[in-house]
């Protein structure tokens, strides 16, 4: 048995076992995002940066106008409606020297660690703001007043509420008045969830079972479950964190190796803590597990929530990222969760922990009452039980050995919405948008690890990516996303800076199709520009966000469009280029109005970026049309008339510059027109000016994206691998070097290899060293691909890309002409790594 059926096979054991809640495959769970805009075609956007670094605590308060942001070593009012107009009021908060010498002492990174990063900002009451800082490991808080932007006489000592260390979990909110921390606080403290500024301070409790196991906070919610309650329940507050499994639900998991899961975890606001049992501790404290996609090996990354008015309808949008174990692998997953299904958990059986066998498994004994862990609600009220206080010792006693509920909180639809690969989410916001259609559609804007930002719109039980958006230019993880519907903005905090971006950038559409194959909520056609709902009065208006293809009057867009001329000799290669703006379109050739010319044609090859006929032949001239197809709309993108001579009039023949001719000889044989590619390149660097060289993939494109199986009539894309440009960057690769031996070249600096880039089929389980333990299981086959073993550089660009030699078409033009190969090639790359394209399945890991 092969080693991909065994991976197989094992996949679909460990899905089985664990339950793996998807119908769904990977595949279909995916998106693509429509359009790419890279960090240069970025505009709107206004930045605020000042000498501090690390922007990663923010609070927006719309009404005032004002967006609050911690740094480090600093904390910044900005006016919300334009960050970048200068007038921004800033508190110097750094930490004292002696602070530092004692941090750098302790051994504490220098260039990180021995800051005040502010952790915790938000408003205390209608004067003040609270505020929280590291303080180079000597954490401090104090009241800020929010007018004068000051920093007060004296701090607080903050060692109770915000964790020494800048990179831990932590998150806090003020509720009416009290501080709701949780993160490990200090020195080797276990990690905690507490209440300060408050009569009743409380904690959790730690034995004889710690109630938080490693735990490592994303995230909490306030939901005032108290409005309106028929039963008189109380407000809660939700966690959201990981943390080591204590209960194993299979045996697959090697017990040394800590299987991490998911957790929400809620309190009660009006817990006063036990009398004598659970004195200064909650009462109320019950966690649950929260699956999205692979139980156990998902981390948790960034949670969001939202309401339509009444906590009733709460929602918690999630994502998760794969779990270290998957060393080469990335992939995201984003899931819904209602709040009816988590307070579903919390209303189930519990679990114990039986000391004799060591392990969790569900308690099925008689449960006290009141109900342990509920809040105080009228019926306990009326059985004399007006506080936690109140509880009698046998409740008490139940909370403390069973935090755990058997139920698991399961996603909404019971799978993720999006399951994307090579992509890593580490923030979410989302915002409710009314579409002129009547309905509301959630917008989900995802930041990634490396800077960009995903935009999604929420349809039924999957997403649409409208768009993905590089707004930062060096790669950093986006920390925070703040939406603000009143500025229709999304504040993006990072290390290097804060940054405003326009909720929807509707001008980027140019055409009644392309506003609406979009599917933007907050934008619509008004019969001469795409342009945002909210500005316009919605009569008149077209948007067809349910399905994208309804609504535009002519039926073939831009039916007309400058023609180009293109005269080549024969046996020339020529690229007729074609921007698919939208990377769900399919390229669509028409030769003198018929389709696809390229089937059966090995001299005609459609790729991404155009179509590319080699060895032209006199037959090969005509009218070329180029459309973009998507959801059965086609829109004309580019027309062209290719008149190939026969050979070199005499009178031309005497202007133009000499041209190597090895191309031609080589008919028919795409290989040999490449090995003359080479010969050439390697000429360039001798009669640099003899050649004419074009990247077609340089014009302008960044990532591009194929849609579904490769068709038999497309191109098959070829890869271009440097080694000398691999030599930079040695350490992203160093993991891979052994798999490289199909593509380094020890001599030279450039090999191109014609056909699709070799993906070997190796499974990340196979790339951790041999001495490890048992290795995860693999993940479903579909999310692996074998492309795994491929450099994360060519890996990214997934080896489609293609390179060509071209004579005569307006080569001065092109503003990259000038630069040298390798460096474009460096910049390709570079560029295509933030592209995901639809591979095929890799056969061999079937
Ligand atoms: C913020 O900017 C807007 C417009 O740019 C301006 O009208 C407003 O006065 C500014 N607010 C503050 C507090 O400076
Ligand atoms: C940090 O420490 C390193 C080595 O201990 C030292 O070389 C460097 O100058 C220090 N940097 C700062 C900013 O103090
Ligand atoms: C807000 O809190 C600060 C700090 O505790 C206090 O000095 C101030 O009086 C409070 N303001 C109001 C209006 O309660
Ligand atoms: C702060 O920014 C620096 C520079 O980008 C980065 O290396 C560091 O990890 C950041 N620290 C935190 C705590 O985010
Ligand atoms: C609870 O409150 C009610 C009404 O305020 C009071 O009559 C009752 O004695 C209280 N019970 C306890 C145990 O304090
Ligand atoms: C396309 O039409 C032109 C004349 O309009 C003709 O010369 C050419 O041969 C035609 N090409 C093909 C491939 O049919």
């Amino acid at each position: 048995m092969s080693r991909g059926t065994v991976h197989l096979l094992t996949a679909l054991c460990v899905a089985a076992a664990m339950g793996y809640p998807s119908r769904r495959s990977a595949t279909d769970l995916d998106a693509t995002p429509r359009t790419t805009v890279t960090f240069d075609e970025l505009s709107g956007v206004r930045r605020f940066r000042a000498r501090a670094l690390n922007y990663t605590t923010l609070l927006l308060e719309d009404e005032r106008g004002v967006l609050y942001v911690g740094a480090r070593g600093a904390i910044f009012a900005l006016n919300s409606s334009d960050v970048a107009d200068g007038s921004h009021r800033t508190i110097r908060w750094e930490a004292s020297p002696e602070k530092q010498m004692d941090c750098l002492q302790k051994g504490k990174n220098n260039k990180t660690e021995c800051f005040n990063h502010v952790r915790f900002l938000q408003r205390l009451n209608s004067t003040h703001l609270y505020a929280c800082g590291t303080y180079a490991f000597h954490p401090l808080c104090a009241p800020i007043d929010a007018d004068g932007f000051t920093l007060p006489s004296h701090f607080e000592e903050g060692k109770e509420k915000c964790p020494y260390d800048p990179s831990r979990g932590y998150t806090g909110l003020i509720v009416d008045g009290g501080l709701y921390t949780a993160t490990r606080y200090e020195f080797r403290s276990l990690p905690d969830i507490r209440r300060n500024l408050h009569q009743r301070p409380l904690k959790t409790e730690e034995s004889p079972l710690h109630w938080l196991n490693d735990a490592e906070f994303v995230a909490s919610v306030l939901v005032r479950e108290s409005r309106d309650s028929p039963v008189g329940d109380d407000d809660k507050i939700y966690y959201f964190f990981t943390e080591r499994a204590g209960e194993e639900t299979t045996s697959f998991f090697d017990k040394s190796q800590a299987a991490r899961v998911a957790r929400v975890a809620r309190v009660c606001k009006s817990d006063l803590g036990g009398k004598k049992i659970l004195q200064r501790k909650w009462t109320s404290f019950m966690k649950a597990r929260l699956v999205c996609y692979i139980p156990y090996y998902e981390v948790l990354r960034s949670v969001c929530s939202l309401d339509r008015g009444g906590w009733p309808s709460t929602v918690f949008y999630a994502t998760f990222t794969l779990s270290a174990q998957w060393r080469t692998m990335e992939a995201s997953a984003v899931c819904r969760y209602s709040i009816s299904e988590v307070q579903r958990a919390f209303e189930g059986p519990y679990m114990e922990y039986q000391d004799s066998a060591r392990k969790w498994s569900r308690y099925d004994g008689r449960v006290p009452e009141p109900r342990p862990g509920s809040c105080i609600t009228d019926h306990s009220r009326r059985k004399g039980y007006n506080s936690s206080q109140d509880l009698p010792n046998s409740v008490l006693d139940f909370v403390k050995l069973h935090p755990l509920m058997f139920e698991e909180v399961k996603p909404a639809g019971g799978e993720p919405l999006l399951v994307k690969k090579n992509v890593a989410y580490s923030q979410l916001a989302v915002d409710r948008v009314q579409a002129l259609d009547g309905h509301s559609y959630d917008v989900l804007f995802m930041g990634t690890g490396d800077g960009w930002i995903h935009k999604a719109v929420v349809l039924g039980s999957g997403v649409h990516i409208i768009e993905e958006v590089q707004v930062f230019g060096d790669p950093q993880p986006v920390e925070t996303l703040v939406v603000s519907r009143t500025q229709r903005s999304l504040y993006v905090g990072a290390a290097s800076g804060i940054l405003q971006v326009p909720l929807a950038a509707c001008a980027r559409y140019t055409s009644c199709y392309d506003c609406i194959l979009a599917r933007d909520p907050y934008c619509a056609w008004d019969g001469q520009a795409c342009r945002e709902t909210a500005s316009a009065d919605s009569a008149g208006l077209v948007q067809d966000v349910q399905h994208g293809n309804e609504g535009c009057r002519s039926s073939s867009a831009r039916a007309s469009l400058p023609r180009k001329n293109r005269t080549v000799l024969r046996g020339d290669d020529v690229l007729l280029p074609c921007d698919q703006r939208s990377n769900l379109a399919r390229a669509v050739w028409l030769l003198n109005g018929t389709e696809a010319p390229g089937a059966g044609q090995e001299r005609l090859r459609v790729g991404v970026d155009g179509l590319l006929v080699t060895d032209t032949l006199p037959e090969h001239s005509g009218e070329y049309r180029c459309y973009g197809e998507e959801r059965g709309l086609r829109t004309l993108l580019a027309a062209y008339r290719l008149t190939v001579l026969p050979e070199l009039p005499r009178a031309a023949a005497a202007t133009l510059p000499p041209r190597p001719r090895a191309a031609s000889q080589a008919a028919g044989d795409v290989k040999v027109v490449y090995i003359s590619a080479i010969t050439i390149l390697v000429g360039l660097c001798v009669v640099l000016s003899s050649v004419l060289l074009y990247v077609s993939c340089l014009q302008k494109r960044k990532g591009k994206y194929i849609l579904g199986e490769p068709r038999a009539s497309s191109v098959e894309l070829q890869t271009v691998s440097a080694n000398c440009l691999r030599k930079g960057r040695e350490e992203e690769e160093e993991d891979d070097d052994e798999d490289e031996d199909g593509l380094a070249y020890p001599d030279g600096c450039l090999q191109i290899i014609p056909g699709e880039a070799p993906t070997a089929a190796v499974t990340p389980a196979k790339e951790l060293p041999a001495a490890a333990p048992p290795p995860p299981p693999p993940l479903p086959s579909e999310l692996t691909n074998g492309v795994g073993a491929l450099p994360n550089m060519l890996r990214k660009m997934n080896g489609n890309s293609y390179m060509l030699l071209q004579q005569q078409e307006e080569p001065l033009a092109s503003p990259l002409y000038s630069a040298s190969f390798t460096e474009e090639l460096s910049k390709i790359l570079e560029k295509r790594k933030h592209t995901q394209l639809v591979e095929k399945l890799d056969e061999s890991s079937v």
